[in-house]
């Protein structure tokens, strides 16, 4: 009792009883806070409550549900049965709702006789990103108040405000002011009024149609490829529609047991907290704290520079572009223009909106001036090392002591590019991914000087401008680029042995990914890859004899597949004939692959990279590595990431497959590393090593 008291205060004014969750900093709905809500209301009871208001301290109403404690025994009781004791309650139960009201958190609002918020309160049912549905009454209590438009919320996740919420009809009330002296005295104003319970409610799911809910069902779950929770959500709302609402319980209930254990939901919680964890930067020290950043200055307003500076813009922080000309400056501030434009006109950014992002994005030629009056300098010019030394060696001298100097280098060194100045431990990597207004990775590179401090910096600055910034280390190709980069020799072998373009995407896309690799290689260009190889030296018989037909990728409309006017891919005949020809000129035989092959050769190279990443250090914990694949890479979030595949397949599996493979393909990059081979017999798994993987 001691305990649950605790976590729910119980306060006065008047005849209106207060409850406060007090669970900081999330306030989820922990075993002790049901058991506080359970105490406490039956006091309020006891003690002759008029009205009782339900309100969270701190920082929101409630999170939801506590994730920790999925897959444990459940202890009593269980949300529903505080629920019911609201339900029973003689007098009304109001919900006082600030900062969120998430998940298990607004189910606990849409079980109280009303519901009021404070302006901007955010409010919505976001289980299916993590895998599930809403377990406690959701799927049947949302579409009782709002009809059809509940399909909606529960089926995309996206959290809606108050206000919108007042629309749609879910919310009583928006509270002006202090929410809790303005919930008691809506509670104190409406004691008196007969409030119908959301599960009681009839009127707005009655005249269920069938064909109409299928179409908009359709059209919600047309993006989710192989994610199961959207579908679950819809069967659970349909029962809001169709049955009693015990027995649309039960069905919610089942498809919440089912699909919490499922493998997708443990994928996207190992995604979601390892998100979290990927911004705690292991080992920095605790007085590394992040210099003030108020101006940011990027040098080069290519495709690159031009999307960091959005970013920085879109999130308030005014930023300046430096470029080497007056057309290349406006070219680059053009493009920015553009690419706002087309949000704007998409009616997803509001003109008043744009005009204020576009102030705070300026231009100049002036170098010096511009980095003089930096904070935090980002260069994202030519790829070329001369280059980047010899604009390292002016901004050391332009820049103000003590200011972080960063590169958007994507394979370049980051301790030779530091050597250019007198202020190596200042120098970091901020790799971003194309296009950067969009992408959400982030990579810091820590070079070998790299301070505390410039780390601090540029995670602070990467989460500032709506990044997730994850560190790691300086090595050819950092993280994620490394790790892709080992797939291409399998996919190589592949089309001699038997594949096509369209079945090696095929199955890529079918597993979830947004983009197979062939599709992606040409959306970047083919010739780019081409320029690498002819540099390193090596050679890929097909991808060589693609290029030398002139089939660049999309921009010359024909790469790995034929583009029609509206750049959709169609398999291409000549292709087919390009790799029968080179097969048969290299003698290779071949043969009919199965899908399950061509995703182990592809997804099993980047695993064996990963875990030398891990022996290397330059990811910290394997989960970094799956967030990088699921942020920056089109990893679908419901596969977890490559490191979690290979634990759900078991190491040792892994280690034989991989072995199996470097033998009959010849491909020396698959013999097992040594990180896979040391877990593999112990029996351990990726997700159980102790970070860091690198020996001391
Ligand atoms: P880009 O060619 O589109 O832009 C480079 C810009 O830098 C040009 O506008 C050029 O006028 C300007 N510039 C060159 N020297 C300059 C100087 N001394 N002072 C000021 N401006 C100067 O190149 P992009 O694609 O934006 O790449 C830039 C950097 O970002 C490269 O290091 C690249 O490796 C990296 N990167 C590129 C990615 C991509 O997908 N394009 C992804 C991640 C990193």
């Amino acid at each position: 009792m001691a305990d649950e008291a605790r976590f729910v205060e119980h306060a006065f004014d008047g005849d209106v009883h207060i409850l406060r969750i007090a669970n900081a900093p999330v306030n989820t709905l922990r075993t002790e806070v049901r058991a506080g809500l359970l105490d406490g209301l039956q006091a309020a009871l006891r003690e002759g409550a008029k009205a009782i208001v339900l309100i969270g301290s701190g920082r929101n109403f409630s999170a939801g549900a506590e994730m920790t404690e999925f897959g444990k025994p459940r202890k009593p009781p269980s949300l529903n049965e505080v629920f019911d004791a609201i339900e029973n309650s003689r007098v009304p139960v109001v919900a006082a709702i600030h900062g969120n009201a998430l998940g298990g958190g607004l189910e606990l609002a849409l079980a109280c006789h009303a519901r009021v918020a404070a302006p901007g309160a955010q409010v919505g049912l976001p289980e299916v990103k993590r895998g599930f549905v809403p377990g406690a009454g959701g799927t049947q209590r949302l579409p009782r108040l709002i009809g059809l438009e509940a399909l909606r919320l529960i089926v995309s996740g996206d959290p809606v405000s108050a206000e919108e919420a007042v629309k749609l009809g879910f919310i009583d009330a928006v509270v002006e002011g202090d929410l809790e002296k303005g919930a008691v005295a809506w509670a104190r104003a409406n004691a008196g009024k007969s409030f119908t319970l959301a599960r009681n409610r009839t009127d707005r799911i009655a005249g269920y149609d069938a064909a109409k809910f299928d179409e908009a069902a359709k059209k919600l779950t047309a993006r989710s490829r192989g994610q199961e929770s959207p579908k679950g959500c819809v069967e659970a709302v349909r029962a809001a529609f169709t049955m009693p609402f015990d027995d649309g319980l039960n069905v919610e209930r089942e498809q919440f047991q089912r699909l919490v254990a499922g493998e997708q939901s443990q994928a996207l919680r190992h995604i979601f907290f390892g998100e979290r964890e990927a911004q705690r930067v292991p080992g920095l020290p605790a007085d590394a704290k992040s210099l003030p950043v108020n101006r940011l200055v990027v040098i080069g307003g290519g495709t690159m520079g031009g999307g960091i500076a959005m970013s920085a813009a879109n999130n308030g922080l005014p930023v300046t572009i430096v470029e080497t000309s007056e057309e290349a400056l406006e070219r680059g501030l053009k493009r920015c223009e553009a690419n706002w434009q087309r949000t704007v006109a998409s009616g997803r950014l509001s003109q008043a909106e744009y005009e204020k992002r576009r102030a705070l994005l300026t231009g100049t030629t002036n170098f010096d001036k511009a980095v003089g009056e930096a904070d935090l300098v980002i260069e994202a010019v030519f790829e070329n090392m001369e280059v980047k030394k010899e604009v390292f060696g002016r901004l050391d001298k332009a820049a103000r002591p003590g200011i972080v100097l960063a590169s958007n280098t994507s394979t370049l060194s980051i301790d030779e590019i530091a050597s250019a100045t007198k202020r190596p431990e200042l120098v970091i990597g901020m790799h971003f991914f194309s296009p950067a207004n969009v992408m959400r990775l982030l990579e810091n590179v820590r070079g070998a000087a790299t301070s505390p401090a410039a780390i601090a910096t540029a995670t602070e600055v990467g989460k500032r401008i709506g990044k997730l910034p994850v560190l790691v280390g300086n090595c050819d190709g950092f993280v994620g680029n490394r790790m892709t980069g080992k797939r291409g020799p399998q996919v190589e072998k592949l089309l001699l042995e038997g594949c096509l373009p369209q079945d090696i995407d095929r199955v890529m896309e079918g597993y979830g990914m947004a983009m197979g690799p062939l599709a992606t290689g040409d959306l970047a260009g083919l010739d780019i890859g081409a320029a690498v190889r002819k540099a390193r030296g090596t050679v890929a018989p097909v991808a060589d004899a693609v290029v030398a037909a002139g089939r660049l990728g999309q921009k010359t409309s024909k790469g790995y597949y034929d583009y029609d006017e509206n750049r959709r891919r169609m398999p291409s005949k000549e292709v087919e004939q390009i790799i029968l020809d080179v097969a048969e000129k290299m003698q290779v035989r071949r043969r009919r692959i199965e899908d399950q092959e061509i995703l182990e050769r592809l997804l099993l190279p980047m695993v064996n990279e990963g875990a030398r990443i891990l022996e290397e250090g330059i990811a910290s914990r394997p989960v970094d590595i799956d967030v990088i694949f699921v942020n920056g890479f089109g990893w679908p979030a419901f596969r977890g990431g490559p490191m979690f595949w290979a634990d759900r397949m078991g190491l040792r599996t892994v280690r034989d497959r991989l072995a199996h493979y470097a033998e009959v393909t010849g491909d020396r990059n698959l013999q097992p590393a040594a990180l896979i081979e040391r877990l593999a017999a112990e029996g351990g798994s990726f997700a159980g090593l102790k970070s860091p993987a690198k020996p001391a």
